[in-house]
Parts: C-alpha cells; structure tokens; sequence
C-alpha cells in the first residue's frame, strides 16, 4: 500500500510502499479514504514527541487522523461489520500505526467509532484530534464557571473548534491571532480577535477584561517564559493551560492554576462530537484538501506556522 513515511526521526517524510497491516485479534483494518493533518503529525516524524521507551518501527507511517470503511475484521468477537463507514484517532507512533496510507488496523476499543448519517467522511476525518483535545479543554479551562477565554493561536484547528463549543456555551472567547482573521474567527464565535502582529496582546485583553480573563488557553507558546508572560494575563484565581506542555516550568502568578493538557481520546467523545458536528452544532472548517503525495509539503507549511482550519489528504 501507498503511505507517506519516515525512515528515522528528522529525516523527511516521502510516499513508500508497504505491506498492509493485518489485522489482529479485536482490530479492524479500515482502507482510509481521508486522513487530516495536524502538528503532531511533523512533531512526530522529527522526534520531539518521542517520550516514551519503547522502540520504534521503521519506516514510521505518519498522521493520526483517520476516516474511511472496515475492510477486514480481526479474529474474535468485534462491534464493527466489514462496509461500516468509521472515523478515529490512532493511538500514535507507540502504536506503530499511522495515517497518511492506505489501510490502518486499530484495536476495536480504541479511539475508532462509526461516522453518523449525516456527517461526510471527509469532515469526520478532520474531527478527532483538534475537535477532542477542543472538547476536553473546554471541559478543563471554562466549565468551572469561568466566563472569558483568552486562546492564543485560535485561527487553527483546535482554536476553531474551541472557540466555537466556548462561545456557545456564553463564554466571551478572546480570539488571538496573526493577521486580519475578524471576519473567521467572529464567524466562529468570537468576541473580540486580537492581531497581535499589529496590537500588542496584553493593551487588548486589558481593554475587555480590566482585571484579565478567567481562563488562558495557549497553544501556541513553547517555552516557560512565554507561557508565564501569557499567563500574567488572568485574573487572580483563573486558570492557564498550555497543549505545550511547558506549564510545570513556567514561574506563573501564585494565584493562577497552570495546566499541562495532555489529550486522552475515547470513542464515546468522538460520538458526542460527531453528532455536534452532524446537527450543525460544531463546523470543522476544512481550508486545504490535498492528495496523498503532496502530504509531505503541507507538513512542512504547517511547521512554518499560518495554519488555518484543518488540512484533509484524500488517499
Ligand atoms: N498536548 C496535547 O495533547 C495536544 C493536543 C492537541 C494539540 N496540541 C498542540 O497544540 C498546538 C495547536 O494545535 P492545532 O491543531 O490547532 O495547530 P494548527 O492547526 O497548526 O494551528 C496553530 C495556529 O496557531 C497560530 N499561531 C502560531 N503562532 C502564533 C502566535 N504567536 N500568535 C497567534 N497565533 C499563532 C497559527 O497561525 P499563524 O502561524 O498564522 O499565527 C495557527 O493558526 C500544536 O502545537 C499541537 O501539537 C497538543
């Protein structure tokens, strides 16, 4: 089969051929129809995200997002059919299974559940990494009664699908962002988008929150120092969460709860998203779609930043 692989860390991805997975006992083999991009994907392929002890395989197959038809039923008992139209989140390099190819096995518990009526596979595709890290952040830094929302680096894939379950639950989402994105991101709910190539962030906030805002959201800062500069923008009491995972190391304000958010996917909320998303609730706005042999430059646009709504690569 076709995938866009690495053959070690840091070294560039590029279209290769092989074998198919079987499946194992309680897997399914899904031919993937759409994969989508996200900065795990180069994060992955170039090592940074390599924390864990046990030993790669190459070449490494890259992507985590998936959505296409189970093709094959692995031994035992399974809730899926072979023809069922599923989407998922892989479980990432540790798992040996990537997405950018053409077949993937995942275990049958895992983060794989069927794609309602409703919902293209194309959009289901582009769903479980932005649209769950999107929902369980909310969960974590706004339903605690917190009422304003500072996400800095709204204008991508998790940012949009936040910005848009945060507004509607009557949380006043401050949109930071580069460039003039008002129109997008208002769109998708915002309040107030920031350009913070033009305006410095901190007089922004200051204008809508005077004390600063209940809860921080930063997706974009990856060194402690940055994190705790953003975080000197919420009020005494709030909450500042990073997916960088630099928030142990941050000298934050002594009042404000710093967060490491770290994903943990589960079926049963990519079924709650999907519905969302199938009943108009949530909108995955997808800006890129491109086919398998071009995944390798969209990875490495991505890693140069500019990234708005999701990228889907079609096998
Ligand atoms: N820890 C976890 O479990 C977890 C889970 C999900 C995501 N993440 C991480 O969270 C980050 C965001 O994910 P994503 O899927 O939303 O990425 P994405 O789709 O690539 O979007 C990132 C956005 O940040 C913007 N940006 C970068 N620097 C900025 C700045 N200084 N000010 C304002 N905007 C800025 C980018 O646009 P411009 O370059 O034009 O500004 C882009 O719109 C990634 O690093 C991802 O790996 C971690």
């Amino acid at each position: 089969m076709r995938a866009i692989a690495v053959s070690a860390f840091r070294a560039d991805p590029a279209l290769v051929e092989i074998p198919k997975p079987e499946p194992k006992a309680g897997e399914v083999r899904v031919r993937i129809e759409y994969a989508a991009l996200n900065p795990c994907d180069w994060q992955v392929a170039q090592g940074s995200l390599d924390d864990e002890p046990a030993p790669r395989v190459f070449p490494l197959v890259v992507g985590v997002d998936f959505a296409g038809r189970v093709d094959m039923i692995g031994s035992g008992g399974n809730r899926f059919r072979v023809g069922d139209q599923v989407f998922g989140r892989v479980a990432g390099p540790a798992s040996g299974a990537g997405t950018y190819c053409d077949y993937v096995s995942v275990p049958q518990d895992s983060a794989v559940t069927l794609v309602p009526d409703g919902l293209p596979l194309r959009t289901a595709a582009a769903l479980p990494s932005a649209g769950m890290a999107a929902a369980e952040i909310l969960e974590i830094a706004v339903l605690r009664g917190h009422e304003s929302l500072l996400v800095i680096g709204a204008a991508g894939g998790v940012g949009s699908c936040l910005t848009q379950l945060a507004s509607a639950r009557d949380v006043r989402v401050l949109a930071a962002v580069r460039g003039d994105e008002r129109k997008r991101m208002a769109a998708l709910g915002a309040t107030v988008t920031i350009d913070t190539t033009n305006r410095p962030l901190e007089a922004a906030v200051r204008e809508t929150c005077p004390v600063g805002v209940d809860a921080l959201v930063d997706l974009v800062s990856t060194t402690p120092d940055a994190f705790a500069a953003r975080a000197a923008l919420v009020r005494g009491g709030g909450i500042a969460l990073t997916t960088q995972g630099v928030a142990a190391e941050a000298a934050l304000p002594a009042d404000v709860t710093g967060i490491d958010f770290r994903l943990e996917p589960t079926p049963v909320l990519l079924d709650v998203l999907a519905e969302g998303v199938a009943e108009g609730v949530l909108r995955v706005p997808i800006e890129i779609e491109l086919p398998l042999e071009k995944a390798p430059q969209a990875l490495d646009r991505n890693r140069t930043g500019g990234a708005r709504g999701k990228t889907v690569i079609v096998l």
